[in-house]
């Protein structure tokens, strides 16, 4: 009996180790039969290799070959020898082995999709098998990856003096604007522990307790409507620092992006640019604008109103982006781009476009109302030349912005200027501090109700709530929100009053938050921090289109694990224990 299961990996093997007699392990991943032998893709974690049934070699186990089926555990042993003709794709693409030995370690039912990257199967169905889509390599490598970047952050935080220390999951609610989950106490009967949404108090608190540097690479749970780059489990870098300024926070960090950008993809990036939010809302519509192109946005009121077009006429805002080279967009081109901006999602009336001719002149769908000279101005405006296509919507500033920030990026995709290769990183400054929600009269904290307003703007909280600008920072990468944080309030007394600002009663804020306040009272330094998505950020580098590429086991949209059929009803007797009664109502 061998005393080991395998002398080398499916990856491993070279023209170096030719005559060698070795023994390998893995699943099937391929059987063909060419002239009379049996050649079998075999394959595992770090890869394929070919290995060869012939008769004229061992006419038993070419027999045998003959049964076996795709997924099937094997191990076998044989030796190396240099393939007739070789495959320089693959990395052990230049040898085979020649079976002598071959042990069935199980046997596999026919898997419900191709083990492939180019798989049949659909998403629903891999996920409910998602150990059979872990074989594949995108997924396998995703995982890789992932592996890769937490080793790196971990490496970097390291060397830059942090901690890293384990919060507690059954907690009490925090607030980071989404619903939580709640998991019901035995104990503690109709009493409810909350599962964070992020560490944030716990990591303020290990700042009063003097830790100075504190991370984590934490689970977080938020019950939200799901979208591509959300999961209602997922994972944070979470980070805080105390005695440092909003700069210290940004260069530390900074230093970490470049960390990891060099260490995965090999890429030295240039120091991260800054733009204020309002910056970003005035140019780009968003918060986090995807800056591997450009096609700013222009304002055209002066130049677009007064005219006789009632639309622009009575609208708050006329704004426009210039595509560059997309002047030649065919009628099909536009109508479609007209539909995509009157989709109730985005929800515009419609698309005023203006092209730019090869003689410079310009041609617009509204040219009834325009003479030449006035159209002209629009293309000096937007600094259009012959070739291009200016592309304007209006309405109400803040919804037309919105509106042209997606048809940015639509347009830039049909333009293939979202090239996933490329990356474009910046640090989104100076967020207001609070946002209003029409829908409940009442202020929210646009980042969480800790972070610190700016000194020069902590006279107007209460006053002008709107004109409160916080010390708060995103980190946004190819237009995808990648982290934020901010400077924490550590005084008790601003704490109270931002909780007031937010509709707080002083004894709600002392029922939800007392613990928080009262630590401020035993000396809290001044700190600050923020916190990354990891899943968003590892989907980048993979180039992946959703966060569900670089998780083992996600949950799809509707918040399922179909795999292993979560959530699902418990037993009477444990809700009985548990103190709870569903009432279901009947219809
Ligand atoms: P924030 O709420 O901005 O900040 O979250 C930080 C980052 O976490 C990621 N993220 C998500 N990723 C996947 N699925 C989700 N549902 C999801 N929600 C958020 C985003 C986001 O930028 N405590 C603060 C940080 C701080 O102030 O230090 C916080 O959690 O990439």
């Amino acid at each position: 009996m061998k005393t080991f299961y395998r002398t080398h990996t499916c990856g491993e093997l070279r023209l170096t180790h030719q005559n060698e007699t070795v023994t390998l392990c893995g699943w099937i991943q391929r059987i063909r039969e060419l002239k009379g032998q049996n050649f079998i893709d075999l394959r595992d974690r770090y890869g394929i290799t070919q290995l060869v049934f012939s008769p004229q070699y061992h006419q038993e186990l070419y027999e045998k070959s003959k049964h076996l089926q795709r997924e099937t555990v094997i191990q076998i042993t044989g030796k190396v020898i240099e393939r007739f003709s070789k495959n320089l794709l693959l990395p052990t693409g230049e040898i085979e082995i020649i079976v002598q030995d071959l042990t069935v370690l199980n046997t596999a039912k026919t898997p419900p999709f191709l083990i492939e990257n180019e798989t049949d199967g659909s998403e629903e169905l891999r996920m409910q098998y998602r150990y059979l889509d872990i074989r594949r390599p995108v997924l396998r490598d995703n995982l890789i990856l992932r592996h890769k970047f937490t080793q790196a952050v971990r490496n970097y935080m390291d060397s830059q003096g942090f901690i890293e220390i384990e919060t507690p999951v059954l907690i009490k609610s925090t607030p980071e604007g989404a619903r939580d989950f709640v998991v019901p106490s035995r104990m503690n009967k109709g009493q409810f522990y909350a599962l964070p949404q992020s560490p944030q108090t716990f990591k303020q608190l290990l700042m009063v307790a003097g830790m100075d540097k504190y991370f984590q690479i934490v689970k977080c749970f938020r019950d939200e409507d799901l979208r591509a780059d959300r999961q209602p489990e997922f994972t944070q870098i979470d980070c805080e620092m105390s005695f440092v300024h909003q700069e210290d926070v940004l260069q530390t960090f900074e230093g970490l992006v470049k960390h990891l950008f060099k260490t995965l993809k090999g890429i030295e990036i240039p120091d991260l640019p800054r733009m204020t939010y309002d910056e970003a809302i005035r140019n780009y519509g968003t918060d986090k604008p995807d800056l591997r192109f450009d096609m700013k946005f222009t304002e055209l009121n002066e130049v677009a109103k007064g005219h006789g077009f009632s639309v622009f006429d009575s609208a708050e805002l006329v704004v426009g982006i210039c595509a560059k080279g997309a002047g030649n967009f065919t009628r099909k081109q536009i109508d479609y781009l007209t539909n995509f901006v009157k989709k109730p999602q985005i929800g515009a009336s419609g698309l005023v476009h203006a092209r730019i001719e090869s003689d410079g002149s310009i041609k617009s769908s509204v040219d009834k109302f325009y003479s030449p000279e006035q159209l002209l101005k629009w293309k000096e405006k937007c600094k259009a030349e012959p070739g291009d296509l200016i592309l304007i919507l209006s309405g109400n500033a803040d919804k037309v912005r919105k509106q042209l920030s997606e048809l940015r990026l639509e347009v830039a995709a049909q333009l293939g200027l979202r090239d996933k290769d490329k990356y474009a990183c910046l640090w989104v400054v100076d967020f207001p501090l609070l946002e209003w929600n029409e829908e409940d009269k009442r202020w929210y904290a646009m980042h969480h109700p800790f972070t610190s307003p700016k000194k020069e703007d902590i006279h107007l909280l209460g006053v002008d709530n709107a004109r409160v600008r916080a010390n708060a920072y995103d980190l946004v990468i190819n237009g995808v929100e990648i982290g934020g944080g901010s400077v924490r309030i550590h005084d008790r007394r601003l704490q109270s009053k931002m909780f007031e600002v937010l509709g707080l009663s002083q004894q709600e804020a002392e029922h939800k938050f007392g613990f928080l306040m009262n630590a401020f009272e035993y000396g809290a330094p001044p700190h600050a921090g923020c916190a990354f998505g990891l899943d968003r950020w590892v989907m980048l580098f993979a180039g992946a289109d959703s966060i569900r590429e670089v998780m083992a086991f996600p949950k799809n949209n509707m918040g399922r694990d179909v795999m292993i059929d979560a959530p699902s009803t418990i037993d009477d007797s444990l809700m009985q224990e548990l103190g709870i009664q569903i009432q279901v109502e009947k219809e």
